[in-house]
């Protein structure tokens, strides 16, 4: 119900919605209404309530939450589930524990903050609140383990495209999936598969996207940065999560497609950052 308050405040954009209108709408009770509208200002939706207009959505929607989450891949049926955590030690044990109690193809899984992120070789992921886009996606592929580490160009040159629709940055990619804007890191991608001998039996792509940090720890500052900072404009997260999972369903076909997979080859050569130099 929380889903369909928030799509018609966002389809009647700058007018006003009455309690009423909404109640017939949705066939519910105005006091469910003024609930779901109180739980959605909880969450952080800037909603307007006039006592005789009704409600109207302040700003574009740019929150994540589970009803945004819901919301934005509503009409799609690329993803079998979505879930939102506001916290999560990692988005890709979260996948995991996912994998053993569920059996669905493609779950996304995304977080406002990590507090263990994981990074590549052990390493650690910074994933403050509210500050990027940390997520991962659990999918079931039908592929023999040899050909999973096409996974990892599929997502690299997916979010490559993705920041390059949304922000109109180049992002390239630095063998094996690094993304790189003007020298500096903006995502990290972390692949993790389950397999037996001539069987995968799940995949789980962690993706981790740099949006609007302002400052980076003392550590990483060189080397790191934000879409924000490269941009120079806050970058709405949901509009690049879709156009994350946009990008890569389409990628995705290069597991069984030859012809996909040329595309994706030849993208992945031209952002290469590392293809034909010197590498230490
Ligand atoms: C790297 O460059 O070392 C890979 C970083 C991957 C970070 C992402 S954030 C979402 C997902 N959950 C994790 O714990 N790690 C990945």
């Amino acid at each position: 119900m929380k889903i369909n308050v928030l799509e018609a405040l966002q389809n009647s954009g700058e007018e006003y919605v009455s309690g009423e209108q909404l109640s017939e709408h949705l066939g519910v009770s105005r006091t469910m209404i003024w609930k779901i509208i109180n739980q959605l200002k909880k969450e952080g939706y800037e909603i307007e309530s006039s006592s005789r207009k009704g409600y109207r959505l302040k700003a574009q929607n740019e929150c994540l939450t589970q009803a945004s989450l819901s919301l934005l891949f509503k009409d799609k049926p690329w993803l079998d589930q979505v879930l939102y955590r506001e916290t999560v030690d990692s988005t890709n044990l979260e996948a995991k524990r996912m994998a053993l109690v569920s059996e669905v193809d493609r779950i996304l899984i995304v977080a406002d903050e990590q507090q263990t992120g994981r990074g590549r070789l052990g390493r650690n992921w910074h994933s403050a609140k509210g500050e990027g886009l940390w997520m991962s996606l659990l999918i079931r592929p039908d592929i023999e383990p040899e050909t999973s580490f096409r996974l990892t160009l599929i997502a690299a040159v997916s979010v490559s495209q993705a920041i390059e629709k949304v922000t109109g940055l180049t992002a390239g990619i630095k063998w094996p999936n690094d993304l790189i804007v003007n020298d500096k890191k903006i995502c990290g991608i972390l692949s993790e598969m389950s397999a037996e001998w001539q069987k995968v039996n799940y995949v789980v792509l962690g993706i981790g996207i740099n949006v609007n940090q302002r400052e980076f720890p003392e550590d990483i500052k060189d080397k790191a940065s934000s879409l924000g900072l490269e941009s120079h404009e806050q970058v709405n997260k949901l509009e690049l999560l879709y156009a994350c999972i946009e990008s890569y369903m389409y990628f995705e076909q290069g597991l069984y497609n030859s012809e996909r997979l040329k595309e994706l080859l030849k993208i992945y050569r031209e952002k290469s950052v590392t293809l034909g130099k010197t590498v230490r």
